[in-house]
This record gives C-alpha cells, structure tokens and sequence, in this order.
C-alpha cells in the first residue's frame, strides 16, 4: 500500500513532509505489537493517528478501547484501568472488569498520559512490560494481551525532569515516538483540511455553500493557529454555518478570525478570563460580575461534592446529616435583572474560555481557575465535548 493509499484509507489528511513521514512510521510500526507514544499540541490529530495504528495492526477487528487518563479523577483511575474486586474499597460492592481486561486480546489508547498519577505509572510500566497487573484488592496477577498507544501535548521529558513523570516508563514508552508537528509548521497542509472539512460539513448538513476564494484560503494559511487542526475545522464549519450558501473571500473570513490580542484583568494570576480590548465597558463590566458569580458557584458546587462523598465528615469526624440542602441553582440579580441561571452561565463561560484560547483546553482551565479534570468533567456534564 503506498502512503496516499493508507491515508485514504484511515482519512489521514496532509502532503507536508512531516506529516508523510509520520505516515511512514504508522505503515512500518501498526503491524507490531510494540509500544507507541503520540506526541504534539493538542488538536493536531494524535487520535486519529492512534487510530490509523490500531486500524492498521492484526488487532483491528476489536474495538479500540480509548480511556482519557486526564478526565478521569484520580483515585479511581487505577481501579478504571486494572479493575477491582469486590469490597476493595467503600462502595465496591461487585467487582469490576478494568480497561486492560475489556482491551483483552485489542489495543487501549491512553490519551493524556501525562496526567496519570505516579503510583499508577508504575503499575503501567509492569502490565507493558510483562502483561501482569492485578485488581485493586486482589492479591493475584492477571494477564492481558493488550497493545498500548499512549498519547501526550504535554512534553513528558519536561514532565520528566519536574519529577511529574517515572523515567523508566517514559524510556519505554518513547521507543516510537510520533510527534506531529503543529499546524503552523506544515501551513502546506491547510488548502486540503480546508477542502476536507468543507466537503465533509456540507454533506453532513445538507446545506449549500459556495466555496472559499483562494484569497481566503490563503488567509487561512497565513495565521497560527494555535488550536491546531481542530481550530481550523471550527472555523470552516462555522464559517458555512454562517455564511450559508455564499462564496467566501478574505474580506468575508476577517470577521470570524479569532482576535489575538488580550488583555488580562486584575492580577495575572491565570484565575481570570483574559477580556477583549474591543469589548465596551459595560460588557466587560458584565463579564466581571459572571466571573465573580462563577466562583462563588465553583466554591458551591466543590463543597456540595465534597459533602455528598462524606469526605468533609469523615475527614472532620462530623457526623453524616441524613439529607444535605440542595444549594438553590438560581441567583437573582444579575446586571440586566434578570434570573441569572447558574448552570447555563458556567456552560457559557468555559465555551467562551475554550473559544478564546482556540480549543487549548489546558490554557482555558487555567484560566477559569479549575483543574484540567474538573474542566473535563464539566464539559462531560454539558456535553460541551466539541467545542
Ligand atoms: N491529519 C488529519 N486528517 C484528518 N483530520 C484531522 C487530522 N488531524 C486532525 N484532524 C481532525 O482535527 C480534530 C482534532 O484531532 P484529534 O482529536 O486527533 O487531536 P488531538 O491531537 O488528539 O487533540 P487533543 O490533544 O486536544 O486531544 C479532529 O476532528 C480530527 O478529525
Ligand atoms: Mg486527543
């Protein structure tokens, strides 16, 4: 099969050099069974990537089984990846297969890796490299046959040398290590994601629309796109969305070119929303107070959490009340007087933090002030997944 070929096949778009070569390393490394390592910023296409490899080994046949270790909070997510028995902890009342069992015989794709907590990397390390694990609460080994993909838009090196990361995984999981580059060093490849996602949106939609000019395109070559090839495929769709039916010129795209320029409010402490300079004092006004209503929100929603765990009480021996108050979902006074629905300003805000920072999900967690896994599990909750 020749790489044009195998692309097709796996929708693999791009004729940059860096990405044929990418290409190349999937070809040779997909029928193994070895250890592979997807690295890059997020958005430039390592799960598609991933999944060329499982698609391309003798394992295609199951499902590829893809578990994000950075959504999945910490203390469950060894129990998640290797099972548990029965009684192994409060509320294992059965017991329950993990991921390495249910990719039995298939390939698990370990999606931010980077995230995953020391105690289980070593765990990690010794299923790769003997195919043993055991059950949280068990005392016997199991084995698996499982091909691990691990992907990462951290630097684990950097991950590494902060001591965030073991070593001797890293060693072992780098032995084929795929990096692809951002967007902004392969622009060669952007006329045909541009073309692709066109093609693809309008089928999809049913919808009619006339093309961009080759100024537009050429507009579209020129920026950086910081959130990578998932950026550019918002900005198509949107753009047909909005633009229905008409063909789109440089001049047309302008105005859905994400504005760069930010400034941040307050103390650059990474807490707040970066405002836009454009906005006019009683929107950016209004955006303070959401912000500061966010928080209390925050602060609401933690402590309901932690008190519906029982881990406020036990912690501080307090006993259990029976029932714990809902905290009301509504506040009144919002700017323009009207109720302020707390659910949908949250949703609103972390679309906004997304957009603004271009789909780079670990820069709009920092700046809302939250953890990368309580921005997952929210955007979970408000099936934001896409955005
Ligand atoms: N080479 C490519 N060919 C076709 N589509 C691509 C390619 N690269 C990226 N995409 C599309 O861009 C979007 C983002 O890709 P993907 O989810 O694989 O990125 P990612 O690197 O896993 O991002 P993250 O780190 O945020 O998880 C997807 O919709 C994907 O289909
Ligand atoms: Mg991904």
């Amino acid at each position: 099969m020749t790489i044009e070929e195998f692309q097709e096949k796996f929708g693999i778009i791009g004729h940059s050099a860096a990405m044929k070569e990418v290409v190349a390393t999937v070809m040779q490394v997909a029928p193994t069974d070895v250890t592979v390592l997807i690295s890059g910023e997020s958005g430039v296409g390592k799960e598609v990537i991933a999944r060329a490899v499982h698609g391309a080994s003798s394992r295609s046949e199951k499902e590829i089984v893809a578990v994000n270790c950075g959504a999945i909070p910490e203390g469950i997510l060894e129990s998640e990846l290797f099972g548990h028995q029965r009684g192994a902890f409060t509320g294992a009342v059965d017991s329950r297969k993990g991921y390495f069992e249910i990719a039995d015989g298939g390939t698990l794709f370990l999606d931010e890796i980077g995230d995953m907590p020391l105690p289980t990397q070593v765990k990690l390390l010794r299923v790769i490299e003997t195919g043993e694990f055991m059950r949280v609460g068990s005392s016997s080994t199991q084995t698996s046959d499982v091909r691990v993909i691990a992907a990462s838009n951290k630097s684990l090196q950097d991950e590494v040398a902060k001591g965030y990361f073991r070593q001797d995984l890293y060693f072992r999981l780098r032995s084929v290590n795929l990096f692809i580059p951002p967007l902004r060093e392969r622009r060669e490849d952007i006329p045909a994601f541009v073309e692709k996602f066109s093609k693809d949106f309008v089928e999809r939609n049913k919808i009619s629309f006339g093309g961009f000019t080759l100024d537009a395109v050429e507009a579209l070559k020129s920026l950086d796109w910081p959130g990578n090839v998932r950026e550019l495929k918002n900005l198509v769709e949107s753009v047909i969305v909005l633009e229905r039916g008409k063909r789109v010129d440089a001049g047309a795209i302008d105005k859905y070119l994400p504005k760069r320029e930010t400034v941040y409010v307050g103390e650059p402490s990474g807490k707040f929303l970066p405002v836009r300079l454009d906005k006019t004092p009683e929107e950016s006004e209004r955006e303070l107070i959401l912000r500061a209503l966010w928080e209390i929100k925050n602060d609401l929603v933690d402590l309901k959490t932690l008190m519906a765990s029982g881990e406020t009480a036990r912690r501080l021996s307090l006993p259990l009340p029976h029932r714990l108050p809902e905290p009301s979902e509504e506040i009144r006074g919002s700017a323009d007087g009207r109720d302020l629905n707390l659910e949908e300003m949250e949703k609103q805000l972390i679309k906004t933090a997304i957009e603004r920072f271009h789909g780079n999900k670990r820069l709009a967690a920092e700046a809302l002030g939250i953890s990368m896994r309580s921005l997952y599990r929210k955007l979970q909750e408000y099936k934001l997944r896409d955005v």
